[in-house]
């Protein structure tokens, strides 16, 4: 990993334009959230992880658990097989978060290990005294029911009511709370997993899942191909499997299950037209996995095996683009993945422009304009009300929780920069280009830095007439989107402008616009650029016309309630109570939870609901939102 040193900050283009590494330091400690942070950043180093993989590499693991949902624990072993890269290293550093360490042992012998006590975030270092000889070791543990990467429901809670259910989600740093390993993604390994559940359940995993195992409550694993702690994922369940395609299919609980088949009934076309464009797909299967709405995302790119929210069913295939976004991290993300949190946007980005590509491949243009204008105004929102230092997309993420700065800069304005790429090369150039760098990058965890100079060495030398490394180091460490950016149209936007603008005016009734014709990204479009202000008797006379109270569309029924709580809109408001405690994804429920935090009685509403869902909220969306209802 590199070791070059840059300024944090707002970083000045033309200092990093010719700037040259201008030093070591040494290997200093993981910076805690109360240390100041100063002012240079280790390109390379991952600040949220304490394990030392640049002496001793953890390469497989292999785990047997047993999952008590009574006691909500995952008990067992995991053995780490490792390398070391330092032949003198004698000490294994793992990451931890809440776990209960029983016992460590190597050759069959219990050997010494210190646990040092738990940062708010970053968990807790497991340093561990190597034997001379061998190159594994075995550490017993149990997990804490508070895990903060893991949910337990309750049979109520899901929608059988029949069974419990359980699901995991690392990414970032919340692996560590359920296997005790070096959770950095800039470590890859291989595993094997044995999980022992309740008979009536089954296990899956971001691994080879078999549709047509027994179902016998003990499931075996393996995942041949070397990945990132943040995409080792469990999910247990009453879980029935549907084929979607050859490739393809998607496990759920079985009310769902054909609902969930029909709607992402084009996930085998995107696949297909993925690899086309973009190279082989290298994870054998692609199946989803469709978890219950408290799922705190949208999606999560586990391989094989994305997890995916209930909420984006919406029975038209209108929120699919979900599905292109976590099967284009197959490429960007699972192959070629981030060195570094700081680096995300080489994840998110790189698949936020694959996901339109994918997207105009399996339903046309029009579709793509408009799903990259919408695109475009969520980063502009986050542009507007973000810190500078939070709009680049090479952040600093010291002393900083990973959580807790997710926006869409490191999605849109990744994907913007591509855009300018590509638009400057020539599409078929910019394809040749990624064909190469996923290739290149296969199966290898990169900075931001090394992808810059792989851009250096191939696409900017060939087209230096257009492209140039000052333009790119302002996208990529200055905030907000350089002047001139590519600006995404959509024709099937005007007639919304305008039947707005007439609304407004007073010119025409609502009920008067023609929607007929209407698909939800209009909708969407409608709703978003209404001025902040809105008469009751405007609302009403919305809410009449078409009914958005009731909109069964999560997305749709998201922006109306915005809307209804920002002008205090009644009606809409025992389904913002029933919205707020069935749903559980965050980008759906902690806008509303915020604006009804602005006023006294907003946020005695969302006390309300908080209070009443708040069991059934994943732990990431506890903690996400109950700032707002303190
Ligand atoms: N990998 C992300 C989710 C994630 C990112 C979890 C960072 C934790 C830390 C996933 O692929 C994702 O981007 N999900 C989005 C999908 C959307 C942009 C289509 C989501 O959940 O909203
Ligand atoms: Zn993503």
């Amino acid at each position: 990993m590199t070791t070059k040193l840059i300024m944090s900050a707002v970083v000045c283009c033309s200092l990093l334009m010719g700037c040259s590494p201008n030093g070591k330091t040494e290997q200093t400690a993981v910076v805690t959230a109360s240390e100041a942070v100063s002012t240079e950043i280790q390109v390379g180093k991952d600040y949220h992880s304490f394990s030392n993989p640049d002496e001793v590499k953890v390469t497989n693991l292999v785990l047997d658990l047993t999952v008590d949902f009574e006691q909500k624990m995952l008990s067992g072993s995991v053995q780490l097989d490792y390398k070391r890269v330092l032949p003198s290293a004698d000490k294994l550093v793992l990451d931890t978060r809440d776990l209960t360490i029983t016992n460590v042992s190597a050759n069959g012998k219990t050997i010494p290990f210190v646990l040092a006590s738990q940062d708010s975030f970053l968990g807790a270092a497991l340093t561990i005294d190597l034997p001379q000889v061998g190159d594994s070791i075995v550490v017993q543990y149990h997990t804490s029911p508070q895990a903060s990467g893991v949910q337990w429901l309750t049979p109520a809670q899901t929608a059988g009511k029949q069974h419990p259910f359980l699901f995991t989600q690392s990414q970032a740093i919340h692996a560590r709370s359920f296997i005790p390993l070096q959770d950095s993604p800039q470590v890859r390994v291989t595993y094997q997993a044995t999980i022992r559940t309740p008979e009536a359940l089954l296990a899956v995993m971001s691994a080879a899942n078999d549709p047509n195992t027994p179902r016998d409550g003990v499931y075996e694993f393996s995942m041949p191909q070397p990945i990132p702690s943040y995409l080792i994922a469990l999910a247990v369940g009453d879980l029935h499997f549907k084929a979607m395609g050859e490739r393809t299919g998607v496990y759920s609980e079985a009310s769902i299950l054909d609902a969930a088949a029909a709607e992402f009934a084009d996930t085998e076309s995107m696949l297909i037209a993925t690899e086309k464009t973009f190279g082989p797909y290298s994870w054998d299967r692609y199946d989803l996995l469709i978890l219950p709405p408290s799922f705190p995302f949208g999606g999560m790119e586990n391989p094989r095996l994305s997890f995916i929210t209930p909420t984006v069913i919406a029975g038209d295939k209108s929120l699919v683009s979900l599905i292109a976004h976590e099967l284009a991290h197959s490429w960007s993300g699972n192959t070629v993945t981030n060195a570094t949190w700081r680096d995300l946007w080489l994840n998110e980005g790189f698949t936020t422009y694959l996901t339109y590509r994918i997207m105009e491949m399996v339903y046309g243009e029009k579709r793509y304009a408009m799903e990259a204008v919408l695109g475009r105004q969520e980063l502009q929102t986050d542009i507007d009300n973000l810190a500078k230092n939070d709009q680049v997309l090479a952040i600093d993420l010291r002393g900083r929780d990973p959580d807790d700065v997710f926006s869409n800069i490191p999605y849109e304005k990744g994907a913007l920069f591509l855009r300018e790429l590509e638009q400057k090369v020539g599409r078929a150039e910019f394809d040749k280009f990624l064909l190469a760098y996923f290739k290149h990058f296969n199966f290898q965890s990169i900075t931001t830095d090394e992808f810059v100079a792989y851009l250096q060495d191939t696409l900017v030398k060939e087209h230096s007439d257009v492209l140039s490394m000052g333009r790119i180091n302002e996208w990529i460490h200055s905030p907000g989107v350089p002047e001139n950016a590519p600006v995404p149209q959509s024709d099937a936007f005007t007639v919304v402008d305008q039947a707005r603008a007439d609304w407004l005016a007073g010119a025409i009734e609502a009920k008067d616009i023609k929607v007929k014709e209407w698909v939800t990204h209009q909708w969407l479009y409608f709703l978003n650029n209404m001025p902040e202000k809105l008469s009751q008797k405007q609302l009403a006379e919305l809410d009449d016309a078409f009914d958005l109270t009731q909109s069964h569309n999560n997305e749709i029924a998201h922006s109306w309630l915005l809307i209804s709580v920002n002008n205090w809109y009644e009606p809409a408001f025992t389904r913002l109570h029933e919205y707020l405690v069935s749903i559980g994804r965050n980008k759906l429920v902690k806008p509303l939870y915020k604006a009804l935090s602005h006023t006294a009685e907003g946020k005695k509403m969302a006390q309300k609901a908080f209070t009443e869902a708040k069991d059934g909220y994943h732990p990431l969306t506890v903690k996400a939102n109950e700032g707002f209802v303190e």
